[in-house]
């Protein structure tokens, strides 16, 4: 399967290359990445790290280092709904692992796997920098805060159900929310 970057992909990044030297495009392989994830139902086929190497002008290993690296990149298919529990220290001792059980529990998958009806797909990840608000989980763009068994069950049973959830914390805490909420 072949990758092609969308007109208005290409027009983006057309732009992002204008923020780095000629000699220095190899700096823009994250936020192209970013946009090859995106326009590829949120995973990056080979064929789209080939293509982001042949832009940037760089060999296809050292792209696919980047994407292997950090986990806000997929190198498999990902469900509509990519849940992100946060296991690192601050989020497990406020109860993350109690939170990873009832979204396995929920979702009747285990760590990694994609509902068979391809909604969730289930990923533990290291601290997203919302310490603040442990413990937390991320679906897709959204953090959601401040969890408890109860709001993540219900977090959960509103996608299912086609609700939006709110955002930030789900205690209702307003100072340390996430700005994007
Ligand atoms: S440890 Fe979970 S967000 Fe930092």
């Amino acid at each position: 399967m072949t990758f092609a970057f969308t007109h208005e992909n290409l027009t983006k990044i057309a732009e992002i290359l204008k923020k780095y030297p000629d000699d220095r495009k190899a700096s823009a392989v994250l936020p192209l990445l970013d946009l090859a994830q995106r326009q590829n139902d949120g995973w990056l086929k080979p064929s789209a790290i080939a293509e982001v190497a042949n832009l940037l002008g760089m060999a296809e290993m050292r792209v696919y280092e980047v994407a292997s690296f950090y986990t806000m990149f997929n190198l498999k298919p990902v469900g509509k709904y990519h849940v992100q529990v946060c296991g690192t220290i601050p989020c497990a001792l406020r109860g993350a692992e109690e939170i990873m059980e009832v979204c396995k529990d929920h979702l009747n998958i285990s760590l990694g796997q994609t509902t068979a009806d391809g909604t969730f797909t289930l990923s533990e990840v290291e601290c997203l920098g919302a310490c603040v608000n442990a413990p937390m989980l991320q679906i897709n763009d959204d953090f959601f805060e401040d969890l408890t068994p109860e709001s993540t069950k219900k977090l959960l049973e509103d996608l299912k159900s086609g609700k939006v959830p709110k955002c930030g914390s789900q205690a209702g805490r307003q100072c340390s929310k996430a700005a994007s909420c």
